[in-house]
């Protein structure tokens, strides 16, 4: 069983890809719609608010977790990996999404100039910064915090043309520095990628970011088979929510195309 996590609705555009790729296996998608945004909250918050999601998914069995969330990946996953997990969880490992993009983006940029949109938590952390200059120095990072975005799409505001407008607000600072490759550093933002590289223009290229932690999961996945089992039945899909499951229902219908039924649980 796979778990995916993320602070609400954004992390279904990773999961859409994970699924498309690999269908044969189990996934539990957990959204803390509840407590979403993360971005906006301390590093200490977005790692207790995360330690608590893993808990919840290793507990009901997931042997793997895909923090599909880019702040919960920059703020929580190292401290996660490195003293967390080995205590409590041996034997389980979780993923997180900030170096399979940074990876990806540094082969496909070719002037070196990457650009970066995410929370204000992912921002400040650096994390894109770090990862992206570990892969080559060169490369020249410049980042916008998009803190309205996050909202505006919880509330299925992605088409007015007031998300548009604030939108194109935060991506013109970005090009002024002309970059040529574009990280969606938060999976919200993946219910915008239309309307972001239209704004970007076609010379720039915004990456998709559930493809890309689809194949490097695929890939890890083949390194590491013990982590994801092939069941006889029927793939499982269960939808978590700390929210309301209705709405959570709708949302999530909507971006997959397909009917789902959610569960909602509650964290602490
Ligand atoms: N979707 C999350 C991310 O990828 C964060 C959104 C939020 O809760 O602020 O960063």
């Amino acid at each position: 069983m796979i778990g995916v996590f993320d602070s609400g609705l954004g992390g279904l555009t990773i999961f859409k890809s994970i699924e498309k790729k690999l269908p044969q296996f189990d996934y539990i998608y957990l959204g803390d719609n509840a407590r979403t945004p993360y971005g906006n909250h301390s590093q200490e918050v977005i790692y207790e608010y995360t330690r608590q999601a893993v808990d919840y998914l290793f507990g009901l069995g997931c042997t793997l977790i895909v923090l599909a969330c880019n702040t919960a990946s920059s703020d929580a996953l190292q401290k996660l990996q490195q003293s967390y997990l080995p205590k409590k969880y041996p034997g389980k490992n979780i993923l997180g999404v900030i170096r399979p993009l940074a990876e990806l983006a540094s082969v496909a940029t070719k002037n070196k100039v990457v650009a970066v949109m995410g929370t204000r938590g992912t921002v400040e952390s650096k994390s894109y910064i770090r990862e992206l200059q570990l892969q080559n120095l060169k490369i020249k990072v410049v980042q916008q915090a998009c803190p309205l975005l996050v909202p505006l799409i919880e509330e299925n505001w992605e088409k007015y043309s007031e998300t548009k407008m604030i939108l194109k607000k935060y991506i013109r600072p970005l090009k002024s520095h002309f970059p040529d490759t574009v990280i969606l550093g938060c999976t919200h933002y993946g219910w915008l990628q239309k309307d972001i590289q239209k704004y970007f223009g076609k010379n720039i290229k915004v990456l998709d970011s559930g493809k890309i932690v689809a194949d490097k999961l695929s890939e890890y996945l083949s390194k590491h088979p013990e982590y994801a089992h092939v069941s006889k039945n029927k793939a499982q899909r269960i939808f978590l929510t700390t929210d309301d499951q209705k709405r959570f229902e709708i949302a999530a219908q909507k971006y997959l195309g397909r009917k789902i039924k959610a569960e909602k649980i509650s964290l602490q």
